[in-house]
């Protein structure tokens, strides 16, 4: 099934078959989240927001209304030297949420 993996760690051989989506790929949900990062200042250098947009769609994709503890948990291999943290986490309980 689908999952996030990290882009600087898989080979493009380890893919040969597969299907590949990044942050451009869109989609209403992405857009959702996109929405919901800018509503909530999600971001600050922006350098991690494509992983950390990627692994909340992975997140709503499997859980559509998750908790604040799974948002935390599905989130957590994405780093952000920034510390927008808090931001992210209410950016995707927000396009959980719909809006
Ligand atoms: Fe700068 Fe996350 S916004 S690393």
């Amino acid at each position: 099934g689908d999952r996030p993996v990290l882009s600087c760690l898989t080979l493009a051989a380890a893919c040969d078959g597969g299907r590949v989506r990044t942050v451009e790929g869109g989609g209403e949900l992405l857009e959702r989240l996109r929405a919901a990062f800018t509503a909530e200042d999600a971001l600050q250098c922006g350098f991690c927001t494509p992983g950390q947009l990627m692994s909340a769609l992975a997140l709503l994709e499997r859980v559509p209304q998750p908790s604040r503890e799974q948002i935390v948990d599905a989130m957590s291999g994405n780093l952000c030297r920034c510390g927008a943290y808090e931001g992210i986490g209410r950016a995707v309980a927000r396009a959980a949420e719909g809006t």
